[in-house]
């Protein structure tokens, strides 16, 4: 989603403004823009698509001042064009905008009745027009942006500088993650703290409400009443080299090669390796007590969740009720007070899951997060934070943080079954040595990518595929669709193996690629029946599974080679084949592997 950042420097801001953007581009964006001011006097430059051509632009017609704010938009209201791009701004004010104002309707038409005229179609023009408004009526602009603030509802982070005032910066938040770095001389702020990294490693995060009036000499931030508020500051793990994408050609490629490492250091969080047990952090409730958890996430993280319904009610003999978030939310689906809520979140800060998880809150659940950032709102707003330790992710397709994800949620059901009693000491044992092996056999996988290159070829020339999986697999099979429709644009679909013959059948014939994630587990057999199912209608099979391909009983198009490993470690297994597919399958047909398009990395919006 929109990227913000501001600078309050000592040498012209323009270039590190764009280069702070570039920090930002794994988030999604469709145009950006920067503005600065210089002996008062507010300017912008702004173009459509990528930051190159906001580059271009500067170079034709570059921007002096040493403050300034920058964005990368990720159109909501209005299309991307460079009319829409941020700053938006009048000759007194300039603001950019991460999030939406549900009633800019209302205050834009009580605006332009005052006489300002808008000439975008965004939300955030009214931010403008409402604090130069206030200017207009005399206010001074920590005044003016305090009073517009009160008149806002929806979810924003903002930067805002105003004309005659070089060493000032305003940044708000409600509902969008901001940070505010400290430097030397310099102050800044920004969506997140990877992109200050080349500025400071020296962060406060704003809470929700809070907003902070910036000078070179330091900032004092205020919550949603106006009281003075500290927040502490905090040393950022993200260095200035989180960029770099190492030997590999994309973000997305890097990601899946880290698994192994990012895989063992999640798992080490949670499992004594050498014991062979569960060492699982105190969620703040009795595990053997809990009669029902219920689980809430968005897109791959849901997907995540829906492997743990799997483990936790086949170990832990536990009911998981799973749903959608931006679903959940709005069912008014009764809770039990005293409930286990589990949340699954890469970036922390997906808009629907995080309100999804107030309502549990409300509802009188015990909040538990799965969550990538640890300095999140959702991780900040949970009663119980289980890390997933992958580091930042960079590439808008989630790869390496989904695996986590499931690493986090296999332990989790272990602790869980060893606190009821379903799991004695000896299946834990079992059950963590599985665990324990994932990380090699990974590397094994990632060893030689050819066998998934050669089936890209393949893949490129279909216009839809299906993906099947059964039981605990039927996740992965969802996952792996999403994978591939994500990057590479081909239309995929991910079915329960056994529900295919009650439809979608029907989309079966000989252009149609059907991969059929299989392990040879106690499912095994009725994947194979399904399978044939598909060859007897024409369809291209191609099987992922340890089995021997002769197994299959028909002939297949591709057979995608598993290591063995034990059924309830198979998920994390499963989901690299799908991720190498959807990869090299993104690079035949020369999409943006890291930057997909229409997508956004952190969801804060509805
Ligand atoms: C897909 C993908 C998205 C996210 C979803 C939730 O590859 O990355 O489906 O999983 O937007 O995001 P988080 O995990 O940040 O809540």
């Amino acid at each position: 989603m929109c990227g913000i950042v501001g600078i309050l420097g000592s040498k012209p801001v323009a270039m590190d403004l764009v280069d702070a953007l570039r920090r930002l581009e794994y988030r999604g964006y469709d145009s950006a823009g920067i503005a600065t001011v210089e002996n008062g006097h507010l300017e912008r430059r702004r173009a459509e698509g990528k930051l190159r051509n906001l580059e271009h632009r500067l170079l034709e017609q570059p921007l002096s001042g040493l403050a300034g704010i920058g964005h990368t938009r990720w159109a909501t209201h209005g299309r991307p064009t460079e009319r829409n791009a941020h700053p938006h701004m009048t000759p007194r004010v300039s603001v950019v905008h991460n999030g939406i104002i549900e009633n800019y309707r209302d205050l834009k038409a009580e605006l332009s009745a005052a006489g300002h005229t808008f000439e975008s179609d965004t939300d955030t023009e009214a931010v403008v027009h409402l604090i130069t408004h206030e200017l207009d009526k005399g206010q001074q602009p920590i005044a003016a942006v305090q009073s517009a603030l009160s008149r806002l509802q929806g979810a924003f982070a903002l930067g805002i500088i105003f004309a005659g005032h070089d060493d000032l910066m305003i940044a708000a938040r409600q509902g969008s993650p901001l940070a505010i770095g400290h430097g030397t001389g310099e102050m800044y702020m920004g969506s997140d703290a990877i992109a200050l990294a080349p500025f400071t490693d020296t962060i406060t995060y704003l809470d929700e409400g809070d907003w902070a009036v910036l000078r070179r000499t330091g900032v004092d931030v205020f919550d949603r009443t106006g009281q003075s508020v500290t927040r502490p500051q905090v040393k950022s793990v993200a260095s200035a080299l989180l960029v770099d994408k190492g030997n590999h050609r994309h973000f997305m490629a890097k990601e899946i090669h880290e698994q192994p490492d990012v895989i063992s250091h999640t798992l080490a969080n949670y499992l004594d390796m050498g014991a062979g047990t569960v060492n699982f952090p105190d969620l703040g409730i009795d595990l053997a007590k809990v009669e029902r958890v219920t689980i809430s996430a968005c897109g791959t993280a849901f997907y995540a969740g829906l492997v743990g319904k799997y483990w936790i009610e086949r170990y832990a003999r536990v009911p998981v009720e799973i749903d959608i978030a931006s679903e959940f939310r709005y069912r008014e689906a009764p809770l039990q007070p005293g409930g286990l809520a589990l949340f699954i979140s890469q970036s922390g800060e997906t808009a629907d899951t995080l309100a999804t998880l107030r309502y549990c809150k409300a509802g009188g659940q015990h909040i538990a997060s799965i969550v990538n950032v640890r300095t999140s709102t959702i991780a900040r707003e949970s009663d119980a934070v289980l890390p997933t330790l992958a580091g930042p992710e960079i590439g808008v397709a989630s790869t390496k943080a989904f695996t986590c994800q499931l690493a986090a949620l296999a332990c989790l059901s272990i602790a869980i079954g060893r606190a009821r009693g379903t799991i004695d000491a000896a299946k834990e044992r079992e059950l963590v040595t599985a665990l324990t092996e994932i990380p090699r056999l990974i590397s094994t996988m990632l060893r030689d990518e050819s066998q998934f290159e050669a089936l890209a070829h393949t893949l490129s020339k279909a216009r839809d595929v299906l993906y099947l999986g059964r039981g605990i697999n039927y996740p992965l099979a969802l996952e792996g669709a999403l994978k591939l429709k994500e990057i590479s644009y081909i239309h995929a679909e991910g079915y329960a193996a056994g529900e295919l013959k009650h439809g979608p059948i029907a989309l079966i014939d000989e252009n149609v690629p059907v991969i059929v994630m299989a392990p040879e587990d106690d499912l095994f057999d009725k994947s194979i029946s399904n399978l044939q199912e598909v060859a007897a209608r024409g369809g291209q099979i191609i099987l992922i599974s340890n089995a021997d391909p002769e197994k299959a009983g028909c002939k297949l198009a591709a057979h995608i080679k598993v290591p063995d490993a034990h059924d309830f470690a198979n998920p994390l297994l499963y989901a690299v084949p799908a991720q190498l597919i959807a990869y090299h399958t993104a690079v035949i047909m020369g999409t943006d592997v890291d930057q997909p398009r229409n997508l956004a990395k952190s969801v804060t919006v509805e």
